[in-house]
């Protein structure tokens, strides 16, 4: 697919879901993949087992992304390691959804903080290193409810819509030193996150899109191992859906 050999990438969220199959694939390409997770350190372990028996080298890493110093010691420890960060993924997301009428502050304020300022978090944290390098692949992950809101999101549809105006702006805060920032934009995608819809939700969902079916964390990795290629050098700012078309 494509060759990652010598480049080492932290995927934040690595532990389950769509950041796992992420983490797997860029490790199965050649890079040394630090694998963030927050509370499942067991499934953040399996991956880390899996990219060493493919061949290369990964770490597990506890960070709550919310913490800026979380993601500052995790960038620090991939850099001990490994003496750099390559690509960042950012992957780490929850929702905690309710209509706008009846949403707490408190739940508002865990989306923004984890989805949102998770995200800034890491790119901010990483950003120095990929300067001086004058290299480096930002991918974040948003969602195309961030495009298009959803019923009972407000939360998490401005964290997502967040993210995309972030991943435009660092791109153009960090293009001058040939760092690109893109962010992906899944649709529904069968994880635990996926799952947690009520049925008649997932189904709307399916019905939505023109492949009638649901994406896999795989389907999402793909896209991602392509930005972080060398074959991707070129394009920055982008918003990319890997949706089967559920917002065309
Ligand atoms: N599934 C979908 O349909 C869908 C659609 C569009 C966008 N997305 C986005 O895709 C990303 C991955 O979602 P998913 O479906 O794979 O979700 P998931 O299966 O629920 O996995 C969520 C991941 O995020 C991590 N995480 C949550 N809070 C964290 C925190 N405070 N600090 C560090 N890690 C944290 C979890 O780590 P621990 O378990 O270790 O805590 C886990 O690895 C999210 O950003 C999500 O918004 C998903």
């Amino acid at each position: 697919m494509f060759d990652l050999k010598n480049r080492v990438a932290i995927v934040t969220g690595g532990s389950r879901g769509i950041g796992a199959a992420i983490a797997r694939l860029l490790g199965s390409l050649g890079a040394k993949v630090a694998v963030n997770y927050n509370k499942s350190a067991d499934q953040a372990e399996a991956v880390v087992e899996a990219i060493k028996a493919a061949g290369s080298d990964a770490m597990a890493c506890q960070a709550d992304v919310s913490s800026y110093a979380d993601a500052e010691r995790m960038v620090a420890a991939a850099g001990e390691r490994w003496g750099t960060v390559d690509v960042l993924v950012t992957s780490a997301g929850m929702n905690w959804d309710g209509v706008i009428w009846k949403m707490t502050p408190e739940q508002w304020q865990r989306v923004i903080d984890v989805d949102l300022t998770g995200t800034f978090n890491f790119i901010r944290a990483v950003a120095p290193g990929m300067r001086e390098k004058r290299f480096g692949r930002v991918i974040t992950i948003t969602s195309i409810n961030g495009l298009r809101g959803k019923f009972g999101q407000v939360n998490y549809a401005a964290a997502k819509g967040g993210v995309i105006g972030m991943t435009k702006a660092a791109a153009k805060d960090l293009g001058k030193a040939q760092v690109t920032c893109n962010s992906v934009a899944p649709g529904f995608i069968l994880t635990e996150m996926g799952e947690s819809m009520p049925d008649e939700f997932k189904q709307i969902a399916i019905d939505e899109g023109v492949l009638k079916k649901a994406g896999k964390p795989e389907d999402v990795a793909a896209l991602v191992a392509f930005l972080a290629s060398e074959a991707a050098g070129h394009i920055t700012g982008e918003v990319i859906k890997v949706d089967g078309g559920q917002y065309i």
